[in-house]
């Protein structure tokens, strides 16, 4: 029976800079999708996947995801008296009991693959989930915990993927699977041009890891973007411990783009309760 799988990390420290000026004060995984903010998607993913440590590797202006996460008497007083508790009942157990909260610095913006081995001593030995809040997928099960269902059938580390046109590559991972043994990725290389990428399944914000990759992610050197990259040490560690690629079933919205973030929240205020036939109507009306 492979490890259980209970710590996620989600790296955040990033600055956002394609969101300027939104994000100049405050980060961009606070960014709301209809009324929850990115992080929250995030983390209801994770803890909906078994996880109950949440590691953020944190930034400067990342004070209010801390915040977000943590308990505000002082609201829920003010709610209590003006008797609106369905409103309490938003902000109450965000995060449930039982699942602890780890903020971890990241000191300096040297990439994925840096902000991951930062969290190396609050994970331990054991593997664990990475998770992009940028890359929001609204996928049932979650995207999650369709890696861990793939982890327990074969015990290996496993990373979401998704078939990109080709002129996306140079976006993304990259990965060519092993003919041989369906589904296991034989070469991942981070943002090739189109030319020289091995196919057109991209790595989507989600990965489920073996411990292994610390020891790869310590001696990683930079690599593209000049920044140490998550890509490189899984593909160094390929050869000694197998990772599978798991085509996901849901959408992906890439919140880290305007024009993505803009579908994600046509697409969440077409469900959300509060929204959804309001908003049907408005853009029926407003294409007429
Ligand atoms: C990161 C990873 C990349 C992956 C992508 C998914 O890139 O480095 O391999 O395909 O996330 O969103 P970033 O988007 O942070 O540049």
């Amino acid at each position: 029976m492979p490890q259980s799988v209970r710590t996620a990390v989600f790296p955040v420290a990033g600055r956002g800079t394609r969101f300027l000026p939104a994000t100049k004060a405050s980060p961009k995984e606070m960014l709301p999708i209809v009324d929850k903010p990115l992080i929250q998607y995030a983390v209801e993913e994770a803890i909906a996947a078994g996880a109950n440590k949440l590691v953020f590797v944190t930034g400067s202006s990342k004070r209010a995801i801390e915040d977000h996460f943590d308990t505000d008497p002082e609201l829920e007083s003010a709610l209590v008296a003006a008797d609106k508790l369905d409103q309490l009942a938003l902000i109450r157990n965000i995060v449930p009991k039982g699942v602890t909260c780890i903020y971890i610095r990241q000191g300096e913006p040297l990439g994925l693959g840096h902000a991951v081995l930062c969290a190396r001593p609050a994970v331990g030995d054991e593997p664990f989930f990475v998770h992009l809040a940028d890359d929001l997928i609204d996928g049932n099960p979650g995207c999650l915990l369709q890696l861990r269902h793939q982890h327990e059938s074969h015990g290996s580390s496993v990373v979401a993927v998704e078939t990109i046109p080709m002129g996306d590559s140079s976006n993304y991972g990259i990965v060519a699977l092993d003919e041989a043994d369906e589904n296991r990725i034989s070469l991942i290389v981070e943002k090739p041009q189109p030319n020289d990428a091995p196919s057109n399944l991209a790595v989507v914000g989600r990965y489920l890891l073996s411990h292994e990759i610390f020891d790869k992610l310590e001696t990683t050197q930079r690599g593209a973007g000049g920044e140490i990259q998550l890509t490189d040490a899984i593909a160094d560690m390929l050869d000694e411990s197998p990772v599978y690629a798991h085509a996901f079933t849901g959408d992906r919205y890439d919140c880290g783009s305007k024009l993505g973030y803009l579908q994600a929240t046509v697409a969440y205020g077409l469900k959300h309760s509060d929204t959804a036939t309001s908003f049907a109507k408005y853009l029926h009306d407003r294409d007429d």
